[in-house]
């Protein structure tokens, strides 16, 4: 008879045997930042995760380096918003001070990741410009501003700009103004294939970023679709990007494996907020929030993730330890 359990009679034996060892070196910290000071807001669909003026950034930054995590991705929550999102590329915005403040603490010991979008700077809450005419969202138009945005991130330091709007020829149109602009070392992350999800909300809280109207549908993936996630992660590739990211992450399994199967760069993927939500939901009663999340990280991982931007990237870099 076959013996397949030999390989799992103790706990040094199934670590010899493990295949995917998840890695606090692989793990992507998202921060939300606020204006002003000494500020640590708790974000209340979210347990444990908080909007964080510059200076309390900072702090938290050491303590993450500290347990070995090596990048963050960092999203802005501005008091100012517009109908075209001006507050995202203006001189001395929320992003930009952060951004340096990062790079001069820390220099090449933390990998400084921005998120490239218009939904939190815009009154209206969509990730572009709108038309007039009909309310749609204009592409070309969004890219424009889009490629601005993360050429102001470049310059306050960025190591990586991620654009995360959705329209059609952001990677290129961000590529070219980095180049034309002397960034030519500024890498650029696709959200490549991001679906219109329900795993969102919590997110939408924390960053302000909810739309008054409509919905994303227009511009998002259609969550029945694998043909589609695929094609959109070829044409970030064709444009330039350096990596590629599959968005969500757990109900996104097939498409990371797929996608890492297929392509031979880099790929990440984002365990969003309404899956962390949703296990500390559960967590609380069942008091396996540790192990779960691990659980779900390593599957992430096993999947085909090579980097996994989550909000457990600090609290599994210690349980990790
Ligand atoms: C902005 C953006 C969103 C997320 C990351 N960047 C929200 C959205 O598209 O509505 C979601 C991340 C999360 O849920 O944790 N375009």
């Amino acid at each position: 008879m076959q013996r397949l359990k030999r390989l799992r009679k103790n706990k040094a034996i199934r670590g010899l045997a493990a295949q995917v060892n998840l890695a606090a070196s692989n793990l992507v910290m998202p921060y939300f930042i606020s204006e002003g000071q000494n500020i640590k807001q708790p974000i209340a669909s979210m347990p444990g995760v908080f909007r964080f003026s510059r200076d309390n950034l900072l702090k938290e930054a050491e303590g993450l380096i500290r347990i070995g995590i090596k990048s963050v991705i960092l999203f802005g929550v501005p008091g100012n918003k517009d109908d075209k999102g001006q507050s995202a590329y203006q001189e001395g915005g929320i992003i930009q001070e952060a951004v340096s403040a990062l790079k001069k603490h820390f220099s090449d010991e933390l990998v400084v990741i921005t998120d490239v979008c218009l939904c939190g700077y815009t009154k209206h809450g969509h990730c572009g410009v709108i038309k007039t005419q009909d309310a749609s969202v204009d592409n070309d138009a969004t890219i424009k501003i889009l490629a601005r945005i993360a050429l102001s991130h470049a310059q306050a330091g960025a190591d990586m700009v991620a654009p995360s709007a959705m329209m059609d020829g952001q990677v290129a149109a961000i590529r070219e103004a980095l180049d034309k602009n002397g960034f030519k070392d500024t890498a650029i992350m696709g959200y490549s294939a991001k679906f219109a999800s329900n795993f969102y909300g919590p997110f939408r809280d924390a960053a302000e970023s909810s739309m008054k109207f409509g919905d994303r549908k227009s511009y998002q993936m259609d969550f029945r679709n694998t043909d589609e996630a695929l094609r959109e992660i070829a044409a970030d590739i064709r444009e330039g990007a350096d990596m590629v990211m599959v968005k969500p992450a757990l109900a996104y399994l097939d498409i990371i494996a797929k996608a890492k199967e297929r392509f031979n760069l880099p790929i990440a993927a984002y365990s969003v907020s309404g899956e962390y939500s949703m296990v500390k939901a559960y967590a609380q009663g069942a008091g396996a929030e540790k192990e779960l999340a691990l659980e779900i990280l390593t599957a992430i991982k096993r999947a085909g993730a090579d980097i996994i931007i989550s909000y457990w990237a600090r609290e599994a870099a210690r349980w990790l330890k």
